[in-house]
């Protein structure tokens, strides 16, 4: 039997109500399979930082440092001083943004299905600048290490996935020393290999294309801050924030969290879309090696979705986060 140890950051706002919905499916899955969970919660976010006064207390970091994975789901205001110090310090070097329309979920663009795959410990997210009272700047820091490893990593996930086309955005006839850089690296951790479509786009135009012919679009890989705008866009095409999942992977430790932030505008209302959750979750579990219980739960999110009978409000729906989670595990 599978054992493993996951360490649960709800955080703020909606964050509560999708872990628990994904509490609920995985229970589901432990019932199914020979797989354990054991789940320890940890304190983050805007409301621990009113509370303790730092918004990522040390036993958190613990925390995610001792498990087999964590999953987070998200925060308030206190994003830069949660989620991006735990990329930092974990040297979670990639952010994998999948955008994919599910069946029964009313998306933009239904021939969407790509993978962003985001550059995650440096650029302007850095967090190096200066504000003095009317003016101020931040840092944009590119390393070659960095890019050439994300691009790397672009090319192999592409290839380990059957894809063809690899897509590197960037800015680098403005941004002459940073994307001059990352350019010069992606070139060079691209090459041999075979079958492989590689191609640049600046990120304006990838904007556009992005949104115009997603079908277009295997695996596009870019910097951090180009990554974070344009998978909030690719979750647009596909049904929106509440069908985004995530996964920050390193070489040892991961985080998987839901694209999506605190939501104020529906928090506590019980209406918070799970979806993106709990296919973080599924992520979590194929790379805990667990390939089959990760289908189980995307098949079974898929199920609903087609069904279309127990859907919530941002899927035109009329289900709450309670009964969409109840529905998935009773198709798992
Ligand atoms: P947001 O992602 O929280 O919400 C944007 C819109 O999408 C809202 O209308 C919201 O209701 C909707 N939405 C998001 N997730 C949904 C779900 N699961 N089901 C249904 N609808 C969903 O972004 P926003 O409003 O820009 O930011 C709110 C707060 O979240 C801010 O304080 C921001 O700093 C924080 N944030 C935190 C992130 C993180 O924890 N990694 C990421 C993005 C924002
Ligand atoms: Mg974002």
């Amino acid at each position: 039997m599978a054992k493993y140890n996951i360490a649960l950051l709800p955080g703020d706002g909606i964050g509560p109500e999708v872990v628990d919905a994904t509490i609920t499916v995985m229970d589901a899955l432990e019932k199914k399979t020979d797989i354990e969970f054991n789940y320890t919660t940890y304190m983050v976010g805007d409301a621990e930082k009113a509370r303790s006064g730092t918004a990522l207390p040390q036993a958190t970091i613990d925390g995610v440092k001792a498990a087999d994975a964590t999953l987070f789901a998200c925060v308030g205001e206190t994003a830069k001083e949660t989620i991006l110090p735990l990329r930092q310090m974990f040297n979670l070097y990639v952010n994998l943004r999948p955008a994919k329309a599910y069946p029964g979920v009313p998306a933009v663009r239904p021939e969407t299905d790509l993978m962003i795959v985001r550059e995650n410990t440096e650029g302007i997210y850095k967090m190096i600048g200066h504000r003095s009272e009317k003016s101020a700047f931040n840092v944009r820091v590119i390393t070659y290490k960095a890019s050439y490893n994300i691009v790397k990593y672009a090319m192999d996930y592409a290839v380990k996935n059957g894809k063809t086309k690899v897509t590197v955005v960037h800015k680098a006839n403005v941004l002459d020393f940073t994307d001059g850089l990352f350019l010069e690296a992606a070139r060079d951790a691209a090459k041999g290999y075979e079958g492989i479509e590689y191609r640049e786009l600046i990120v304006d135009a990838a904007s556009m294309w992005l949104v115009m012919y997603p079908e277009s679009f295997e695996v596009v890989v870019t910097t951090n801050m180009f990554g974070d705008i344009l998978s909030d866009v690719t979750a647009g095409l596909v049904g929106g924030l509440g069908m985004a999942p995530s996964g920050n992977v390193g070489d040892n430790i991961c985080i998987f969290e839901p694209v999506h932030g605190s939501a104020p505008d529906i928090a506590g209302k019980g209406i918070a879309n799970p979806s993106a959750c709990m296919l973080s979750a599924a992520m979590m579990l194929e790379w805990l090696g667990e390939n089959e219980a990760a289908k189980l739960i995307e098949a079974a999110v898929l199920k609903v979705l087609v069904e279309g009978k127990t859907l919530t409000p941002d899927l035109k729906g009329k289900a709450n986060t309670k009964e969409f989670a109840v529905a998935v595990a009773a198709a798992l």
